[in-house]
């Protein structure tokens, strides 16, 4: 947990971490989104912080403000958030995607507001492009990716595709079956994957597993 990390053990590292849900507008009073308080990843770059990493968040809706980084950007749609994070990660050594992102957003955003008619309403949804793919697509040299996968059931089947499918180093698989795992509880229970293995964490605060998610970023830097 904190205080069992040398201090200072991500000093000389540039961590990009995106954070919180993003928001696809449908018309001028209504969005699509996904569940996301956005503390997971506050926790991450708080934690990447105190280790000595220079940190720049890119934060979609949050519950709560982003806490304080050597650079925060605020975002809403998917395609902002893939935009700040094309341009902030060219330069970072880390990079963890925390973020909640709509997979899909409205094909067209009505300029006045869509009012309701007798019958059932369809709304034609196009797909998002996939940060993290694209990500793993355009990998900088000496670039280490973390995802974060949510899954319902198959939780590891269904996370290390991601990892392969994305070309990532690391995922951090969330069992939202799992009570004490998820949505608004300041625990997470989860199952770090990465190519060689994987290893389930207990029962633990955000804050605790961000350092142990950054000791295997760490680890999974050395052993390449
Ligand atoms: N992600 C992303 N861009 C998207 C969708 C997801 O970068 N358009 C990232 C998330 O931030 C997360 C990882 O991909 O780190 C996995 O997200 P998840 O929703 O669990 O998986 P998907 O690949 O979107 O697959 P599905 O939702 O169908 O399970
Ligand atoms: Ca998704």
């Amino acid at each position: 947990g904190p205080g069992d990390e040398p201090a200072g053990d991500l000093a000389g590292l540039r961590v990009l971490v995106t954070a919180g849900a993003t928001i696809e507008r449908i018309d001028p009073v209504r969005y699509i989104t996904n569940h996301s308080t956005g503390r997971m990843g506050f926790a991450l770059a708080q934690a990447a912080r105190d280790r000595g990493a220079r940190v720049t968040l890119v934060a979609g809706s949050t519950a709560e403000p982003p806490p304080p980084m050597d650079a925060v950007v605020r975002v809403e749609s998917a395609e902002q958030m893939f935009h700040a994070v094309e341009d902030a990660s060219c330069d970072a050594h880390v990079v963890i995607m925390a973020a909640a992102v709509a997979d899909y957003r409205p094909r067209r955003v009505a300029e006045q507001k869509i009012k309701k008619t007798d019958g059932p309403a369809v709304l034609e949804l196009e797909r998002t492009r996939d940060i993290l793919a694209w990500l793993g697509a355009h990998r900088r040299d000496g670039q280490t990716l973390c995802g974060f996968s949510m899954e319902t059931a198959d939780l590891v089947t269904n996370s290390r595709r991601k990892l392969v499918e994305k070309g990532i180093d690391l995922i951090v698989a969330n069992d939202l079956s799992t009570p004490g795992a998820g949505f608004g509880v300041g625990t997470n229970v989860v199952t770090l994957i990465t190519p060689d293995g994987q290893t389930r964490l207990p029962l633990a605060s955000k804050r605790e597993v961000a350092d142990q998610v950054l000791t295997a970023v760490l680890r999974a830097r050395a052993g390449r």
